[in-house]
């Protein structure tokens, strides 16, 4: 979000490293207001020569008693304009201005009732009372001359302050997590009432600025992009076209491993309609051989994993004097891996987007997609005019169907598990709920079974109906799906698909039980 803001309003956010620094910009982008994050090293000099009408200072895994901790250049808070300190930020605002910080052995953390106690516009529209979300260790005991108390919960005296006359406001909560109540008030109220934004920015001018800035990194430079069908690398691919057009290289893996008619699909949307540079991969039978008598899902994974590497190193030496790499990387992504580069987070654990090329391929990366989220990408998508029969596709593992076959993957179990879950798409999708499903999809169970079809006999295999609704992964629970579509379901996979002769329906939720089985 570093483009050129011209005279549009802007909001600057100072990043401490909170996760939540991004969702903070996020709900001010959400209010159609243009926000750059930058570093908390930013003096008050440069901010004046493109003066903002506010600035937000974030929370941060930091105390200001750390040696090193992050600081703030004093001088920002003459500058005239509000500021707004969430979290480590109000206890930065309180240590720089004369208040006094404590340390704290018991971190507070979670949902707090906030009792408000004075009238101010950061708290307008607020009940007397409301749910707020705190998250941390040191706490401010002491607030600096011409503060007052706005806000307090029972173990914070100190929940919001303000110094109207300044216009200098922090609180110790996050407003920016859903778990506070009324936080997106909170911020309308810091942008509209107290800095007088105007709403004047949109997703399509993040867009046309985005292809400004993908155009000034990558110069006259060629740039390739790994396309997996999924929604993030597609967007990248629309946003790069109008961007550097055939200067763009598309290179897609078959691995043998892909939806139903994926790889016709992707042909189809990229290379006909789209007119793409696309370079597909057909690899099918090396992942096969490599997946040979392979039962354990963890080899499986590792060796699926080694394979497209591979592949995809072949195919980009093929582009040489290629310096650049894209990649859909958005910020939930991010989160997960170190953001040193933007701020002083902390390492949670690396990203699995990145790295893995042999040493000789060595590309700028350029991920024009990282400071959103996955809605937000959906959207700018949209707004491309992307088919929204793409961008509303379900999640599906980099794997593919190798976690979805249990035990040995063959070509012949693989044909199997594509024809039984295209019939799981066709029919979960007439329900006015598919929407709100996170994921549906048939697994091939490694057992056969006895059956009887017409007067025959059968001993054929098991095919496993799983769907669940979710908001993020991390927890599902498994999906009342209507009986009769069900029914359909099987009875449409057992007539239909040769080699399955019984359907069961997984009615297990996450935790204790995984989305996928491997
Ligand atoms: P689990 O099975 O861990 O899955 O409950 C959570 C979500 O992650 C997807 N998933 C993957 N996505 N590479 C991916 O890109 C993978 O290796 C992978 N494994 C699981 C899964 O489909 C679900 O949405």
């Amino acid at each position: 979000m570093n483009a050129n803001s011209g005279s549009r309003h802007k909001i600057v956010i100072l990043n401490y490293g909170s996760q939540y620094t991004q969702l903070i910009a996020r709900r001010i982008r959400e209010q159609r207001v243009y926000s750059e994050i930058l570093p908390f090293t930013t003096s008050a000099g440069s901010l004046k020569a493109d003066m903002p009408q506010g600035i937000i200072l974030s929370g941060g895994p930091s105390s200001v008693f750390d040696k090193g901790a992050p600081s703030i250049d004093p001088e920002i808070f003459n500058l005239g304009v509000p500021v707004l300190g969430v979290c480590y930020g109000m206890q930065l605002m309180c240590h720089t201005l004369g208040g006094k910080v404590v340390p704290s052995d018991n971190r507070e953390y979670g949902k707090t009732l906030m009792t408000t106690s004075a009238v101010s516009p950061l708290i307008a529209g607020l009940p007397r009372e409301s749910t707020v979300w705190m998250s941390h260790g040191d706490m401010v005991s002491a607030i600096p001359d011409g503060f007052a108390t706005v806000a307090s919960s029972a173990n914070c005296p100190f929940a919001a302050i303000a110094n109207e006359a300044r216009r200098l406001y922090a609180i110790q909560f996050h407003p920016e997590v859903v778990h506070t109540e009324f936080g997106g008030q909170i911020i309308k109220n810091f942008l509209f009432s107290i800095c007088a934004c105007r709403q004047d920015w949109n997703m399509g001018s993040w867009i046309d600025a985005t292809i400004e800035r993908m155009r000034s990194e990558v110069g006259d430079g060629e740039v390739i992009l790994g396309l997996s069908g999924g929604v993030d690398s597609s967007v990248v691919a629309v946003l790069l076209d109008k961007a550097i057009g055939s200067r763009l290289h598309c290179i897609f893996v078959d691995n043998g491993l892909l939806r139903h008619n994926e790889v016709a699909d992707v042909e189809n949307m990229f290379r006909s309609r789209l007119g793409l540079d696309l370079h597909v991969a057909r690899a099918a039978q090396r992942f096969y051989a490599a997946l040979k008598g392979v039962e354990d899902p963890e080899a499986k994974r590792k060796i699926i994993g080694r394979e497209f590497i591979t592949v995809f190193a072949e195919e980009a030496r093929k582009f040489k004097g290629c310096k650049f790499l894209a990649q859909g990387t958005i910020y939930p992504d991010v989160i997960e891996s170190s953001s040193s580069k933007d701020g002083p987070s902390q390492t949670i654990k690396s990203h699995h987007n990145v790295g893995g090329l042999p040493p000789d391929l060595k590309f700028t990366l350029v991920e024009p997609l990282r400071d959103l989220f996955k809605d937000e990408v959906r959207n700018v998508g949209r707004l491309l005019g992307m088919d929204s029969a793409f961008l509303d596709r379900q999640p599906f593992p980099g794997p593919g169907l190798g976690v979805r076959i249990l035990g040995e993957v063959t070509e012949e179990k693989v044909r199997m598990l594509q024809e039984a879950d295209v019939r799981v798409q066709e029919e979960v999708r007439k329900l006015p709920e598919y929407k709100t499903i996170w994921q549906a999809f048939a697994v091939l169970l490694p057992c056969r079974s006895v059956g009887v079809m017409g007067d025959q006999r059968t001993y054929e295999y098991t095919c496993a109906v799983r769907a669940v609704n979710s908001i993020d992964a991390m927890t599902a629970d498994w999906t009342r799906i209507p009986y009769d579509t069900l029914a359909t379901i099987s009875n449409r996979i057992i007539n239909e698909v040769h080699g399955i002769n019984r359907v069961v329906y997984d009615i297990s939720s996450k935790p204790p039980a995984t989305i996928e089985w491997e």
